[in-house]
């Protein structure tokens, strides 16, 4: 296994934190590579870090942490999936340093989150994070919540990656040809655990784009799900860069027969 995947496929959702402020080490380590993530939509983020004790910031879903991480976008086109890429990459990072991290989009104040962040006219703060080492054992609330949404489970690639056309799997010759990729997809966090991406393989490249859901667009937070492929988009392209390939992402709309509810995002080239 490579060590992306393994970062990947051990990372999971830590709502129950052991209390232990994060060290300044480990803080600064953060500041510093968040002032290195890029995407390649262009569109930049912002991350403020946030003590919750200064700011009286708390969320219902954790508890033990003592530090959130807010982003922040410009209201722009591809600005969700920009985010998920970007605030995908700080969740990686953290994780690789032992950190746990939480995506919140919703279960939180937002506006005490908004204010503490500063947020501008013309952006959007679509998600913040817990940062925080994880207990030895999960709440109670945290394991119901686990379980409710499935969270340690995920499609089959067959369901996800399709060969030339909507619907049409991927078979396994291609499927192995594609498998730690596949995989890296496959375990992207998402809203819900809903899972919401698509990818076309063609010979012109890996056509991303979202399945959409109904109940995941809000006027504060945009399209979650929209963010979700940003995310899977991420590990695509970061597990093509482990391999030492220098991929290029375009948002040029291929032709293609996709059902209504399904919206191209992008494509990636080797
Ligand atoms: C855009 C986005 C928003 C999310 N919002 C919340 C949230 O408001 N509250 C929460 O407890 N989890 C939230 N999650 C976490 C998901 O429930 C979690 O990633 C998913 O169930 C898979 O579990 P895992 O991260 O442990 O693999 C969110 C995830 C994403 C990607």
């Amino acid at each position: 296994m490579t060590e992306l995947l393994r970062i990947i496929r051990e990372r999971k959702s830590v709502r129950t934190f052991d209390g232990r402020p994060v060290s300044a080490e480990d803080r600064e380590k953060i500041e510093q590579y968040i002032r290195t993530i890029e995407n390649p939509f262009g569109v930049p983020v912002r991350f403020v870090l946030l003590d919750a004790g200064t700011h009286g910031l708390s969320s219902p879903v954790l508890s033990g942490e003592s530090l959130y991480i807010a982003g922040i976008v410009s209201k722009v086109p591809h600005a969700e999936e920009a985010f998920g890429f970007s605030f995908e990459k700080l969740v990686l990072y953290a994780w690789s340093l032992g950190i746990g991290t939480t995506w919140i989009g919703g279960t939180m104040k937002r506006e005490a989150f908004e204010r503490a962040a500063g947020l501008a006219e013309g952006e959007m703060m679509p998600c913040v994070s817990p940062l925080g080492y994880p207990a030895k054992r999960r709440s109670l609330k945290e394991t119901m919540m686990r379980k409710g949404v499935g969270a340690d489970s995920r499609l089959p690639v067959e369901k996800i990656f399709f060969d030339g056309a909507w619907g049409t799997a991927l078979p396994p010759e291609k499927q192995a040809e594609i498998s730690d990729l596949a995989e890296m997809v496959r375990w992207a966090p998402s809203a819900v655990n809903r899972q919401p991406w698509r990818i076309i393989v063609s010979e012109h490249g890996y056509h991303f784009y979202e399945k959409r859901d109904k109940g995941y667009i809000g006027e504060k937070t945009g399209d979650l799900q929209k963010i979700d492929v940003g995310i899977a988009l991420c590990h695509f392209v970061m597990g093509l860069e482990e391999q030492g390939k220098k991929p290029v992402v375009t948002v040029d709309n291929p032709r293609s027969e996709i059902p209504e509810n399904a919206e191209y995002i992008a494509t990636v080239n080797i």
